[in-house]
Order: structure tokens, then C-alpha cells, then sequence
């Protein structure tokens, strides 16, 4: 089993850190390609970025796990924002502090990999960051479209256009009140008791799910808590994920997602925008974060994917 290495890299003034997966020597020899793994919205690199780092390492690629500014151990603030932009660039530097690793990673073979809400910011950073060479995504979800619409394969998680006007408003007065000296407001997205999951939630959506990997053994971390910094949403609001995704194009783009997944229609609007070269590869069965801890119907596809496009 691979043990990382921590490392840290900065990232538009904040200090980033993260677990640097490297390949053990009986493995594949991979041409020193490496892999930058983005988190999930409130994840840590501790968490399914970590596993699929490690996996990819064990495949033979130097592999990159790391906390998003604001987030687990990296620096920012306030905490727990989530700015799509900033995530974006986290995405983008990491591949830059990874092209400075001499002799144990090449350049010109990097690719990428997001997660959820990183499935989102992936596909964004690479559309005008042509270092990226291959790009992938697992469960992946525009964070953007999340907070203007919800859910929408979920009844009870969709967002209005007044519910959107109302969180826009809640946004904005948290930024007046920071003005003033006041508190950053933060909001606990999942709720630390499981009876206060709202009952009216799909059993199979993504919130329910998320309670059982966040909260509990399953993939539970001190540094993620599931909370967020209000003034985010307004950063969020009108930022989409995939509208440029032709710009990836001619690099190669793989979108993972499981068949019963909530958010599946998220990967099949953004293989939509997508050009040539394009897969979205379904794994049976399975829904949005029973991918996050459980690989074995995608992580061989994955590493064929990577390296077919970076080893050659
Ligand atoms: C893990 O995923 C595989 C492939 O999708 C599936 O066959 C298996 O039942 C899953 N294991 C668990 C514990 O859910």
C-alpha cells in the first residue's frame, strides 16, 4: 500500500497541503504520468480523493490528493468557503506544483480527476489549462447548477427561483455583517443526528448517502464537518461547471457515474457540451457516493483511461 507523503504548494497566496501518492517500485512502469485528485464539496484529502489516489498510485501513477483552500488543512479564509473559481485555480496549481517534481513526474503526462463538486471544477479547469492531458470525473456535479436548481432528480431537493432569491439575500447580509465586525455566518449542510435528515428526501438521494459516508465510520473525518461559509453561495450562484466543456477537446474526457446515481443527469449534460474524444461510463447499479468508497466497477477503467491518454 502506497503511503503518501505530505506536501504543500501554494495556491493564489493560501497555502495548500496535500498527500503525494507515489507509485511502489514493482508496479507498472507509468512514464512518470501523475494524477491530481480534486475533492467532493466539504471532503477532505483524507477521504474518496485519498482512496483513488492510492489506487491510482498502486496502478503506477504518482498521484496527488489535497484539501481545497479554506478547507481540512489547507489555509484561507473564512473557512469552509466554497469558491468555485478558487477551486478551480487549487486545481490548476496543483498540476503546476506537480510539473516542478524533476525526475519523478514528466510535464506533458498530467492528468486530472474531481469528485462530486470536483467533477465540476475538473472539467472547468482543464477547459482553458491545456497541462491537463486527460480528464476525469467521478459522480460529478456543477455546484453551480446545484444552488440555482437543486436537485432535480429529487422532488424534495429542488430550489426555486424564490428559494434561490431568498439564499442570494442570506448570502449578501452575511457579507454586510462580516463588514461590521460580526461573525462569518456558517451553515451545516448535513445535520450531525440522522433524525434530522428531512424524511421527505428521496431514500436513494444523494443527501441520505452523504449523511451515511460524512457522519458516520464509513468515511468520517475531523476536518470534515460539512459546513459552509454563507457568502460562498453568492460566489456560486451563476458559475457553471460544464458550458465550456468543447474547450477540453481534443484531450480526452471520461465522466464516471453510477446508474442509479441522482445526479447522473449531471454527467449527460456536460458529455452534451463535451467534444471528441468522450465517454460517460456507467457502472451498474450503483449510486452518486457508493462510487466514493467503493471503486471495483470503475477504478480499472480508470486506469486504462489515464493510461491510454498519458502513457503512451
Ligand atoms: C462494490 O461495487 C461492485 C461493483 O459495482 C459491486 O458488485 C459490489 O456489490 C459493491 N460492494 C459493496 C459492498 O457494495
Amino acid at each position: 500500500m502506497p503511503t503518501p507523503r505530505s506536501v504543500s504548494f501554494d495556491s493564489r497566496g493560501i497555502q495548500l497541503f496535500g498527500h503525494l501518492y507515489e507509485p511502489p517500485t514493482a508496479s507498472a512502469d507509468r512514464r512518470k504520468a501523475a494524477i491530481v485528485v480534486g475533492h467532493p464539496f466539504g471532503g477532505v484529502k483524507e477521504q474518496t480523493a485519498g482512496l483513488h489516489a492510492r489506487q491510482l498510485a498502486q496502478a503506477g501513477f504518482v498521484a496527488l490528493a489535497f484539501d481545497a483552500a479554506y478547507n481540512g488543512e489547507s489555509g484561507g479564509s473564512p473557512r469552509n468557503l466554497e469558491d468555485p473559481y478558487q477551486r478551480a485555480d487549487d486545481l490548476r496549481n496543483a498540476v503546476s506544483y506537480l510539473s516542478t517534481l524533476d525526475g519523478a513526474v514528466d510535464p506533458s503526462r498530467i492528468g486530472v480527476l474531481g469528485i462530486c463538486a470536483s467533477g465540476g471544477y475538473v472539467p472547468f479547469a482543464a477547459q482553458s489549462d491545456p497541462r491537463m492531458r486527460a480528464v476525469a470525473t467521478v459522480s460529478a456535479a456543477c455546484f453551480g447548477d446545484l444552488t440555482r436548481n437543486g436537485n432535480l432528480s429529487d422532488p424534495a431537493a429542488k430550489v426555486t427561483p424564490a428559494q434561490l432569491a431568498g439564499l442570494l439575500e442570506m448570502s449578501a447580509d452575511a457579507r454586510t455583517q462580516v463588514a461590521r465586525g460580526g461573525e462569518v455566518q456558517r451553515v451545516q449542510h448535513l445535520p450531525d443526528d440522522e433524525a434530522q435528515v428531512p424524511k421527505d428526501l428521496s431514500p436513494t438521494g444523494m443527501m441520505r448517502e452523504a449523511w451515511d459516508y460524512y457522519k458516520t465510520p464509513r468515511g468520517q473525518h475531523p476536518m470534515s464537518t460539512q459546513h459552509e461559509a454563507v457568502l460562498g453561495i453568492g460566489l456560486r450562484a451563476n458559475y457553471d461547471s460544464f458550458a465550456f466543456n468543447h474547450l477540453i477537446s481534443p484531450r480526452p474526457l471520461l465522466m464516471i457515474v453510477g446508474e442509479n446515481a441522482d445526479t447522473r443527469y449531471q454527467s449527460e449534460r456536460a458529455m452534451e457540451k463535451a467534444k471528441e474524444p468522450k465517454e460517460l461510463y456507467v457502472v451498474p447499479g450503483r449510486t452518486h457516493v457508493g462510487l466514493y468508497d467503493n471503486t471495483s466497477g470503475h477504478m480499472q477503467k480508470l486506469v486504462d483511461f489515464m493510461a491510454e491518454s498519458l502513457c503512451k
